[in-house]
Order: structure tokens, then C-alpha cells, then sequence
């Protein structure tokens, strides 16, 4: 088994800028498992069909071909909006998880965020951080995101989302977002994007000096 980095945590807590450096620094391959979601959601929205239509939700996620993560409208508000509502549907879940899985089973390792990889995806981790801040923060910052993609959104419109998609993905009864036990618990509410990167390095440099590497 290699060396797998779990990354979760709230919608623009940071969690994938710092997967992403991550895994460049350390040389391993990065799955962003939010762009799963996405396309699901925007394949079905696609489609015409309902995000609560668990059966239609979850042929998506069947036959999702991985070319649809690069589609640039996977990264929209309205795409994150229906991720979290088809997220929530077991069935899609479970469609997902071989993927999810096969890719952390990669030599000599990987580095994958999302909201269930150190619980659920790969509860082995050897190195496990739950990025979070305040919903506030978030907001702003996923609030100039937006902005600076020429979405027209409000600041107000962004923190209420980001508290419903809270509520949502921690609420849901099939994987919700949670810290596992042995997860290193990450604020990056007082921190610049380059001290968070810092203490997460550490924290997997920790990790790693722990299993041998
Ligand atoms: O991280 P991102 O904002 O792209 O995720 C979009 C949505 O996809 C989340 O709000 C969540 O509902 C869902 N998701 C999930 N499990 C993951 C990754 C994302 O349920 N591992």
C-alpha cells in the first residue's frame, strides 16, 4: 500500500489548494473528489433530470466518464449547489467509491480531498488533515473565487450557500462530512494561504517520518 494523503473538510476551507501543493511537493498524483459530484450533478442537470431523483443521480455516476472533470462549468456555484444535493444519495456514493478507492491504491502513493476519505474512501490514510474555517472566511474567499471566474454573486448569497451545504453534507445519513479520529485538525481562518500550506506540511512530513518515509 503507498502513502495516502486524506484531505477533507468544509466547501473553501482551503482544503484543495493545500491537496493540491501537496502533492506536488511530495510527488504523488491528486484526485479532487468534489469534481466527482459536480459532474454528476451537472450531468444530470444536463439531462433535465431532478438532483432528487436518486435512481437517475446514480446512472450518471455510473457512467461518468473522467473527461467531464475538466469541463470548465464543473467549477460554477450552481455546479457545487447540485453536487452537495446529489451527494447525498447512497447509491451515487457507492458508484463513486471504486474510483475513489482504486486511485488512493496507487504506488507510491496519493493524495485525494474531499469530505469522507479519511472516514470512509481511505480510513488507512497514513496521513490525515481536516482543513476547516470559519463560515465567514469561507465565504469571502469563495466569494472572490467567484468574482474572479466573472460570476455576478453577492457576498450574503455565498455565506448563506456555503451554511446550507454545511448543514447538508454534514446532515446527511450516508457519509457525512466529519474529522475522523486520527485526523490533524487544520484552521486556516487566521492563516495566509502560504502558513496553512506550512503547517501542512509539516503535519505530513510528521506522517511520514512516522511510516518510514
Ligand atoms: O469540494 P467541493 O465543493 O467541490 O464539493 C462539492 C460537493 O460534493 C460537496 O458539497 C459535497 O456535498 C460533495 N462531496 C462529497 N464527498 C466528497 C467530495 C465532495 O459528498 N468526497
Amino acid at each position: 500500500m503507498g502513502f495516502v494523503i486524506a484531505v477533507d473538510g468544509p466547501a473553501a476551507s482551503g482544503k484543495g489548494t493545500i491537496a493540491s501543493v501537496l502533492a506536488k511537493d511530495f510527488g504523488y498524483p491528486f484526485l479532487d473528489t468534489g469534481l466527482l459530484y459536480r459532474a454528476v450533478g451537472v450531468r444530470l442537470l444536463d439531462q433535465g433530470g431532478d438532483l432528487d431523483d436518486a435512481k437517475a443521480a446514480q446512472a450518471c455516476a455510473q457512467n461518468l466518464d473522467l473527461a467531464e472533470l475538466e469541463r470548465p462549468d464543473v467549477r460554477t456555484r450552481a455546479a457545487g449547489e447540485a453536487a452537495s444535493r446529489v451527494a447525498v444519495h447512497g447509491g451515487v456514493r457507492a458508484a463513486l467509491l471504486a474510483l475513489q478507492k482504486d486511485f488512493a491504491a496507487q504506488e507510491p502513493g496519493a493524495v485525494l480531498d474531499g469530505r469522507d476519505i479519511g472516514t470512509v474512501i481511505t480510513p488507512h490514510a497514513q496521513a490525515k488533515l481536516f482543513v476547516t474555517a470559519t463560515p465567514e472566511i469561507r465565504a469571502e474567499r469563495r466569494w472572490r473565487q467567484l468574482s474572479g471566474q466573472g460570476e455576478a454573486v453577492t457576498y450574503e448569497d455565498i455565506l448563506a450557500d456555503i451554511r446550507k451545504r454545511d448543514e447538508r453534507d454534514s446532515g446527511r445519513d450516508s457519509a457525512p462530512l466529519a474529522m475522523a479520529p486520527d485526523a490533524v485538525l487544520l484552521d486556516t481562518s487566521e492563516k495566509t494561504i502560504d502558513a496553512a500550506i506550512d503547517a501542512a506540511r509539516r503535519i505530513v512530513e510528521a506522517a511520514r517520518a512516522k511510516a518510514g518515509l
